[in-house]
């Protein structure tokens, strides 16, 4: 700081050697110089400060693809750069965009009323250990979804009973208690069942374990989050 002062001094000094011969003209001329030069840091400090809090945060940056992204705006999926705020990364590997497309059981990208995502991932809460429902993975049949919607609806405690082919069930709702239920629908399911193909009844569903997988025509839905899409 020494050394600077003293070169504007000895430049200032040269520039007004003509007009400012005497020590205390130069020592004012130095003093308007030294002014002049604080403001013009002051700006340049302004205009840093302005760069600094433009910018939220220090950004980070990560590369995807070969590309680099801002870590706080963007991510990587599947090596291509998509935005965190319109869209979404499906089973970590292909990009789809919010506000047409959707990403059914984390697995496949489809888009909204052209594809349908039937939710395979909704497992009931409660499974038959001794039999294995033919429909079951598709569950329910396009025959049976509007039975399964009053079912569901209709309250505990209650129990749907069928034949491991599906083609015979019964079921019983409003009871007082699950057994109660479970007979009523397993001894009706019976009847019927005997009657048409000799096949054996046994419960399918408890208590709505199952009740989030619903159909709508042909589409599958998810009652728990969109139930309004059946009504
Ligand atoms: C996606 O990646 C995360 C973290 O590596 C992993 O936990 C998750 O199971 C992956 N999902 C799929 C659908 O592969
Ligand atoms: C499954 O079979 C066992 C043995 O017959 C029986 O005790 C049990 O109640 C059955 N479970 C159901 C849910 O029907």
């Amino acid at each position: 700081m020494q050394l600077l002062l003293r070169c504007w001094l000895l430049l200032l000094a040269r520039a007004t050697d003509d007009e400012c011969a005497e020590e205390s003209c130069a020592m004012s001329a130095l003093q308007r110089r030294a002014a002049q030069l604080s403001f013009d840091a002051s700006d340049a400090l302004e205009e840093a400060f302005a760069v600094a809090t433009l910018s939220t945060g220090p950004p980070s940056f990560a590369l995807c693809g070969g590309k680099s992204y801002d870590k706080s705006q963007e991510n990587c999926c599947g090596g291509e750069i998509y935005s965190l705020t319109s869209q979404g990364c499906c089973g970590n590997s292909s990009v789809y965009t919010f506000a047409k497309q959707g990403c059914c059981n984390d697995e496949q990208v489809f888009t909204y009323g052209v594809e349908n995502c039937v939710p395979h991932k909704l497992k009931p809460d409660w499974v038959n250990p001794n039999v294995t429902f033919e429909c079951a993975e598709d569950w329910p049949p396009a025959n049976y979804g509007n039975y399964w919607l009053r079912y569901c609806a209709a309250g505990q405690h209650m129990a749907w009973a069928m034949t491991p082919s599906c083609k015979v069930g019964w079921l019983s709702v409003k009871q007082d208690n699950l057994e109660d239920a479970e007979k009523q629908a397993l001894d009706a399911c019976q009847a019927k069942a005997t009657a048409y193909n000799g096949e054996t009844c046994y419960v399918f569903d408890r208590d709505g374990g199952g009740c989030r997988r619903q159909r709508c025509g042909t589409e599958m839905y998810d009652a728990s989050v969109c139930l309004g899409s059946a009504l």
